[in-house]
């Protein structure tokens, strides 16, 4: 059997040579084995930690080299166990082969049930928005989006907040750097809520219109648990001949029980908004307390879950061109927060978990 000789001769043609014969060697080993036990003996025998060939070859040959000769002595040996590696693998598969343990059994059994890859699911903002546009579908109000990076003149001048108005203190604007040469409103800003969608609508259609206009929002608030920079709104907008404010008290008030439960009630606190007159804030009946006062509700019995009133007769003036004379026609406007009706929808108590996309918080909503 193969002996892995001493060198002496450290020539490259030696070194081919004893390459070679260790090759040689090897081969026929492999070729020779033809059960398992056979193959767990030419494992041990070429690499068997303590005294196998390889560690032989590696005492032997590198070990004894010269300082010169190391560097090409360790670069066969290092090929050399690759190669003794990979024989003794071929080896052992081909042996798995025949017995029928291993590769045979290893096969895919095609008549098995495939792995199922999981599929998203909706976000709980993506489906809170939804649920609150369902409502208003059924009630015969269609979808209008507008675009995120707004400019000043519909976020806030055509809505009826002149240039230095102190009403625009309350929105914390994130304004695009670098826009002073350009008129104010012109000026990119990220909106700071969904209502220059209203002017935009009526901008495109004549009266009457009916549109919910969900959206995200932007403003410079600091995070915590109840406030983001990111947030969500739906918009609502009704104009016709006749519309009043019973109106608005009717239809937030079937929304509000559509969306969180027939017994929850509304209220309506004054308000101000520059673009609507008289403005409210809508409030509910805490629906996890029943209006007794619990964390929730911080002991008030009541929830604010939106912002609302009459459009503001200026704001019309705006798009008076377009069929909008205040004279002859009225409506009302709303502002919902998304997320807060996702909050409340599934008892979540941390607006951030909303925003930070860990699958162990979102796949429980799937
Ligand atoms: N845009 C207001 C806000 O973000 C809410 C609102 C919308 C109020 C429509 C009145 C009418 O706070």
């Amino acid at each position: 059997m193969y002996q892995v000789p001493k060198l002496t001769d450290y020539s490259a043609a030696a070194l081919d040579k004893a390459v070679a014969d260790l090759s040689a060697a090897l081969e026929q080993e492999c070729a020779a084995v033809s059960n398992e036990a056979e193959w767990k003996a030419l494992r041990d025998r070429w690499m068997a930690r303590k005294s196998g060939v390889l560690t032989q070859v590696n005492d032997l040959w590198l070990k004894a080299a010269p300082g010169e000769a190391k560097r090409e002595v360790g670069r066969r040996v290092n090929e050399l166990r690759a190669h003794v590696e990979n024989d003794v693998v071929t080896v052992q598969e081909r042996m798995a082969g025949r017995t029928g343990t291993g590769l045979a059994t290893e096969g895919v059994d095609i008549s098995l049930p495939g792995i199922r890859r999981a599929i998203g699911a909706r976000h709980p903002v993506l489906q809170a928005l939804d649920d609150v546009i369902s409502v208003f579908k059924a009630m015969g109000y269609s979808v209008e989006e507008g675009p995120e990076v707004e400019t000043d003149y519909y976020n806030f001048e055509a809505l009826n907040f002149p240039p230095n108005h102190p009403a625009r203190d309350t929105q914390d604007t994130i304004f695009l750097a670098g826009q002073e040469s350009k008129p104010s409103r012109d000026r990119l800003l990220l909106r700071t809520h969904t209502s220059p969608v209203q002017i935009r609508t009526m901008q495109k259609y004549p009266p009457p219109v009916r549109v919910v206009c969900p959206g995200k929002v932007h403003r410079h608030d600091t995070p915590d648990a109840s406030h983001s920079p990111l947030f969500h709104q739906v918009e609502g907008l009704a104009v016709d001949t006749n519309i009043t404010f019973c109106d608005l008290k009717g239809t937030l008030d079937h929304a509000m029980k559509a969306l969180f439960g027939s017994s929850v009630k509304t209220r309506f606190y004054p308000s101000f908004f520059p673009f609507t007159e008289p403005s409210a804030d809508v409030q509910i009946s805490c629906p996890f307390c029943g209006g007794k006062g619990c964390r929730t509700c911080k002991q008030s019995g009541w929830i604010e879950l939106l912002g609302c009133g009459m459009v503001d007769p200026n704001v019309f003036e705006f798009v008076r061109d377009n069929g909008y004379d205040p004279a002859k026609i009225s409506g009302f406007a709303f502002g919902m927060g998304a997320d807060r009706v996702a909050m409340l929808r599934y008892g979540i108590d941390d607006i951030q978990l909303l925003f930070q996309g860990d699958v162990r918080f979102l796949e429980q909503f799937v």
